[in-house]
Parts: C-alpha cells; sequence; structure tokens
C-alpha cells in the first residue's frame, strides 16, 4: 500500500483561499547584499512566485562554528518572504557540512571504491553511515525545527538535497560496518548470505560476518551479487538517513509536510526512489533535460515515472532549469517556448508545483552560468518576461490543481533491480542500456499517439492496464513471475524483450533455458544469448500478422529461439545474422485470455513505431491523436470529480493542427475552429467528464 503520507501537499492559496499551484525556486539569499532581498521579494510577486526552498546550503552561514549559531539573518529573510505572501519549504541545511566540522572531523568524509578520499571543496561530502555526520546533522535538524515550527512562512521540510546526487557510494569502514548489518538483517544467517552469493564460486566462502566488505578495488569482477547487494544497500543507508531527520522533523512539527527532492532523471540510478515513496509526505522531484533529439521524451519519460512513484497523487516539481545548467558538455540555452513547455509538460503529469534551481543567477562559484529565474541581466530580460509569463500561465491552471492523472490503459514497468542487475559486469554485452530500452518503447508510443504510465514494476497493480510492457525486467523473483502469468491468465497483453526474466533476486540464473522465470508463459525457451558486436545489426523479416510495413532492424542483442509452447506465432523472423531464419518476435496467444509478446533485439524507438501497432492491436488499443500530430504531440489527461484537463504538448518545431479536438482553452492558442499548436506550444482543454470516460483509477499496492 502506498502510504496516505504521499497526499499532503503544501498547497498555496490565493486571496480567496482557493488552491493555487505553487511556482517558484531554491533562494539562496545568503548570496546576496541585504538591500537585494528586499527586490528578490518585489520580483518575486511580479513573477507570481508563492513558494521558495530556503537555506539549502546554508549550514557554514547557521553554524559558523561547532559551538555558535547565527539565525538572524535566516530570520530576517523568513519575515520577508511572510510580509510578501510567499511560503517557504525550509531545508534542515545538512546538504554540505561546513569546514570547521570536516577539519575536526575528517572521518566523516567519504571514500572511493579505491580507497581516496573524498576531499571537501564542492558540496555532499559525507558518508551516509558516520554517525558523527549524523549526530552534528541531526543536532542542526532540531535547531531548525525548534526555531522555525511556528513560523508563519513555513510550509514544508525539505530534507537535505538530493540525497545521494554525490555520495551514493561510499567505501568507507563506516560503510562497511552498515552494510554488514544490512546483510545481517537480510539474511539472518551467514549460510543464507553465502548462498544468495553463491560463495562456493572463487573460493569466496564467509565464515565470519567480519570478513565481509563492499565491492572495493578487487582484481577482476567482485561478486555480482555482493555488487547488487551493495547497491540496494546503498539506496536504503540514504532513506535511512532521510527517516533519520523526519523522525525530528515529525517530533517537533508532526503538522508540516516532509519531502526531499528525489533526481527521477536519465543518469541518476543509484537511489530507488519507488522504495523511498513512503517516506516523505509528498513526492519532490529535480529535473534535468538532457540535450539530443529525444531530450522531451526523456523528460515525459521521467515525469511520468515520477507520477507513478508517486501512486500518482500531484508530486511537486523541486528543480529544473529556466535554461542553459552549467554542468553537461555543451550548455544549450532552451530555446523560445522550452521554459513554458517544459514546465507544463511536468504539470501535464501530475506536478501541481513548478519550480527552479535557482530564483537570481549568482555572481560566483561554481554555477554561475547556470541559468535562474532572474538572470545576470537583470528583470529587464527576455527571460525574465518569460518566467512572469509562466506565472500567470500556472495562475490560469489553477483549477486543476488536486487532480490526477487519468490512467493510460498502456503500462511500462519500470524495475530499479533490473536496472541495476542487467547493466553490472561480467555479461554477454556491455553496451546493454536499461534506461534507454525502456524509453524507446515509451518514445515509439509517444509518436503512435498512445498515452502510457510508466509505473514501478513491484508496486503497481497490473490488473486494470490492457497491455503492460516489461522493456530488460532482467530480475524476476518468483512472486512478480506468477503475478505476470496471473495477469495474462486474467486477459491481460504482456509484451516483455531481451534479457528479462533471467534470473531471481539474489542475481541466480532460472535454469533450464532462457529466460527461466518466464519460458512457460512465452512458450520459448533461449539456449544461447546472441549479443551483437558494436555497430552491427540484423535484418528481421515481419510475418504479416505482425501488420508491420517493410523490414525492422535489430543491434544490442539476438537470442536463439526455440518454440516450446502452444499458441505461439512468429511475428517476425531473422533474416540476417548467425540466427537467421529463427525466431525474432514470439507471441503466445491464450485462447480466450491475454497474449505474451517477446521481442528479442533491440529495435529502437523507430522499429517499435513500426511493430507496437501490431502489438496493442489485440488489447484494443490505438493511437488516440489524429493523423495531423504526426508523431509530434503528446497528450496526457489529467481529471477530477467533473472535468478533463487534456495536455497537448508540441514537442517539435513545427506548427502541428489537431482537428477534432474540443474543450474550453485554459492555455494555449486562441480559439479558432481548429486548434493549431505552434512550435513548442502547449495547449490545456478543460472537457467536461463524463461518467463513463471514468476509467479505473490507478492502483498501487
Ligand atoms: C541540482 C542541485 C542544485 C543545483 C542544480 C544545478 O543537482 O540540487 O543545487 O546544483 O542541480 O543544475
Amino acid at each position: 500500500m502506498t502510504s496516505p503520507r504521499t497526499s499532503r501537499f503544501p498547497y498555496a492559496k490565493g486571496p480567496d483561499g482557493s488552491r493555487r499551484l505553487g511556482y517558484g525556486a531554491d533562494y539562496n539569499p545568503e548570496q546576496w547584499p541585504r538591500e537585494v532581498w528586499e527586490e528578490d521579494v518585489r520580483l518575486m510577486r511580479e513573477a507570481g512566485v508563492n513558494i521558495v526552498s530556503l537555506a539549502i546550503f546554508s549550514w557554514a552561514r547557521l553554524q559558523p562554528t561547532s559551538d555558535s549559531w547565527d539565525f538572524g539573518w535566516l530570520d530576517e529573510v523568513m519575515g520577508l518572504l511572510h510580509a510578501g505572501g510567499i511560503g517557504v519549504d525550509l531545508a534542515t541545511a545538512t546538504a554540505s557540512p561546513p569546514p570547521w566540522l570536516t577539519t575536526e572531523h575528517p572521518e566523516i568524509l567519504p571514500v572511493t571504491a579505491t580507497g581516496e578520499t573524498v576531499w571537501p571543496g564542492a558540496r555532499q561530502h559525507w558518508r551516509p553511515t558516520s554517525p558523527v555526520f549524523r549526530s552534528h546533522a541531526l543536532r542542526l535538524v532540531r535547531e531548525m525545527a525548534t526555531r522555525y515550527a511556528d513560523h508563519p512562512a513555513l510550509v514544508a521540510w525539505h530534507v537535505s538535497n538530493e540525497l545521494g546526487c554525490h555520495n551514493v557510494y561510499d567505501y568507507s569502514d563506516d560503510a562497511a560496518d552498515a552494510f554488514r548489518d544490512w546483510l545481517r538483517r537480510r539474511y539472518t544467517t551467514l549460510d543464507a548470505l553465502n548462498h544468495a552469493w553463491g560463495t562456493n564460486f572463487w573460493s569466496q566462502h564467509y565464515s565470519d560476518w567480519e570478513q565481509i566488505l563492499p565491492p572495493r578495488l578487487a582484481g577482476s569482477h567482485p561478486n555480482p551479487t555482493q555488487q547488487l547487494d551493495f547497491k540496494r544497500f546503498s539506496s536504503d543507508a540514504l532513506k535511512g538517513y532521510l527517516l533519520a531527520e523526519r523522525e525530528i522533523l515529525d517530533e517537533i512539527t508532526p503538522g508540516t509536510p516532509v519531502t526531499t527532492n528525489f533526481m527521477v532523471m536519465s543518469g541518476i540510478k543509484g537511489m530507488d526512489y519507488a522504495d523511498w515513496a513512503d517516506s516523505v509526505d509528498f513526492v519532490s522531484n529535480d529535473h534535468y533535460a538532457t540535450t539530443g533529439p529525444r531530450s522531451r521524451d526523456e523528460l515525459s519519460f521521467c515525469a511520468n515515472l515520477t507520477s507513478g512513484i508517486a501512486g500518482h497523487r500531484p508530486w511537486f516539481l523541486m528543480e529544473h532549469s529556466t535554461s542553459a545548467v552549467n554542468w553537461q558538455h555543451i550548455n544549450l540555452p532552451k530555446r523560445p517556448g522550452e521554459l513554458a513547455r517544459d514546465s507544463l509538460l511536468h504539470v501535464a503529469h501530475g506536478a501541481d508545483a513548478v519550480c527552479f534551481f535557482q530564483w537570481r543567477q549568482s555572481a560566483a562559484g561554481a554555477e554561475k552560468y547556470h541559468s535562474a529565474m532572474v538572470p545576470h541581466a537583470g528583470e529587464d530580460s527576455q527571460l525574465f518576461r518569460d518566467v512572469v509569463e509562466l506565472g500567470r500561465t500556472l495562475e490560469a491552471l489553477a483549477p486543476l490543481g488536486g487532480s490526477v492523472r487519468e490512467p493510460a490503459r498502456v503500462a511500462i514497468l519500470f524495475d530499479w533491480d533490473s536496472w541495476w542487475a542487467s547493466e553490472q559486469d561480467s555479461h554477454p554485452t556491455s553496451l546493454l542500456d536499461y534506461h534507454r530500452e525502456a524509453l524507446d518503447w515509451y518514445s515509439a508510443l509517444l509518436r503512435l499517439g498512445v498515452r502510457a504510465d510508466v509505473v514501478p514494476a513491484h508496486r503497481t497493480e497490473l490488473g486494470p492496464y490492457d497491455v503492460v510492457i516489461a522493456p530488460v525486467l532482467h530480475v524476476l523473483p518468483q512472486t512478480l513471475a506468477k503475478e505476470l502469468t496471473r495477469y495474462v491468465e486474467g486477459g491481460g497483453h504482456l509484451v516483455t524483450t531481451y534479457f528479462s526474466g533471467v534470473v531471481d533476486e539474489n542475481d541466480h540464473i532460472w535454469l533450464g533455458g532462457y529466460p527461466g522465470a518466464l519460458r512457460a508463459l512465452l512458450g520459448i525457451r533461449v539456449e544461447e544469448f546472441g549479443p551483437l558486436a558494436d555497430g552491427d545489426t540484423v535484418g528481421l523479416d515481419p510475418d504479416p500478422a505482425a501488420g508491420v510495413d517493410g523490414a525492422l532492424t535489430g543491434s544490442l542483442w539476438t537470442d536463439r529461439i526455440d518454440v516450446t509452447g502452444p499458441d505461439v506465432e512468429i511475428l517476425a523472423r531473422y533474416r540476417t545474422g548467425t540466427y537467421a531464419a529463427r525466431p525474432a518476435v514470439t507471441r503466445r496467444r491464450i485462447p480466450d485470455r491475454g497474449s505474451a509478446t517477446y521481442v528479442s533485439t533491440r529495435l529502437g524507438a523507430d522499429g517499435l513505431t513500426a511493430l507496437l501497432p501490431g502489438l496493442l492491436a489485440p488489447a484494443g488499443v490505438a493511437g488516440e491523436l489524429p493523423e495531423e500530430a504526426g508523431g509530434a504531440v503528446e497528450q496526457v489527461v489529467r481529471r477530477d470529480g467533473g472535468n478533463r484537463y487534456v495536455f497537448l504538448v508540441n514537442h517539435g518545431d513545427a506548427e502541428v493542427p489537431l482537428p477534432g479536438l474540443t474543450g474550453e482553452v485554459l492555455v494555449g492558442p486562441p480559439a479558432a475552429e481548429t486548434l493549431v499548436l505552434r512550435p513548442r506550444e502547449v495547449a490545456v482543454l478543460r472537457q467536461t467528464a463524463s461518467p463513463d470516460a471514468a476509467t479505473q483509477p490507478h492502483r498501487t499496492r
């Protein structure tokens, strides 16, 4: 069950007491002289800002030495913000320990796998498991909570900042001790651990818990289950730290909701946020758009997954950027329209607050070239005008606060264990990219105009979905394998891919031929994997039953498939490569029930766009947008009791007419006979929800 905690969303209120969507930024007033603060509040009001995250990196200013405190300046800032009608998501300020602490206690500094100390000089240089760090940080949390518990500006607590961004993997002696404790709790006995880790291999048998270490630099491949458990442990250790902070906040300010900003974005994989969701009162996320042709598919995918993690309750976009960041190889500014389009895409997927890093662009420090709401150029700038306009747009969208995403008929399962395990070393290929494969499927669905929910594999009721896509569901415990079988037997349509169902939760192979955990359900058996060399491809010939026009091309992976079960149709065969003429895509259709499809190679977004219509057809699922959308428009729907809010998001750079789409235009082009989206534009239409439009609610367990 998802905890009821995740619904305590800190809505801002309009003058008439009605809900407003949140709008704001990280606010770092300590970087500026006092006279700028009043100017800040004036500009925030002009932009419609109603919430800021404060004191995230303020530890050194709040506690200048181990025995002295200086809250005066923060009191003043809190007062100014409150007088300006701006709520505060107050950080516990523990993200970056001050120099006095690391000088007095260098034993809090993280250690890399190769034994190097991670020195201070940047930020987040602390061990998640350090008892010394914890005692100092929790002392600060207690001071903050006690001082500001009753402050009228306080609307939420912001624990630390992006836990694990730089310090998720620590291999220190503190980590080793905590890892052993974690393993004791997981396995109880050494025998169980030895079994799970397969320690008969390479003479790794442990006869004492103290012999166990984190997977530090080793001469060859460290034990894979040790590596996987270390990833699980590292995510848990940070969650444990989050819970330690929140315990104090709950004790002192039980009425104030607690959050911490997750980082559901590509490239960040250390934290299992599906598992963290119950530890916060409302889910917050930070997302920075990548560059490249699929950057907005990735944005949509991550926003969608954040909604899934939040159990489809409203969530809080805590950070994104108004324009360029500073930490990519080349930091491209956003193009006209992208500031608003990116923000509204998050809102479409359930964000009821839109915030940026940061309010005022820094004049000094590592992030001085990172964009902000007030740029170096000041208020007389296009960027600030865009910021003000977005504030107006979010005001116009106030009515949809609290509405939820209308459930899609298709789900894509996302699973951290499979992400972690499938990309470990000593595998058939090191080129497998879990996130990319999931995104390929998502991009294909976007192009087809088919709405999908991206949901955590282990927390989602599958029954309500007509189609469940499980890309590279590599780690398949028996319980989930059984659930997938029940799903298909109950009429569901399952689609899975290469390297799925191969290992159990201990990373042990399901024996007897791959994919062991799904063999019977799929009606196939794979004796040997056939990964492809980098750059190699294979041709596929689709069967007419697949409904694919033309040939398909596979890369990365192939499988030597034998059909072993009844009712299996071959939707495509390899035309070239080692397995030429053998099955490449199979589907088992269980009479009067559902189906189970297996795609044994990487088809990429293009190939999947061709294949998917045929896979969706038996479930009666098809694109919902007019042909004119041309694959460039994403549709997302939010709904409350009486209304549907239809978001139409132009991902492309061309104008798109959308005939037949009607409703009251809350945001977007002026009313015309045919709705026409300009490049990168978003329209939000309000429609009256007919009772029969209501689909079954999302269900989490
Ligand atoms: C986040 C972080 C912010 C800022 C931002 C820059 O990771 O929370 O403090 O550094 O990135 O993009």
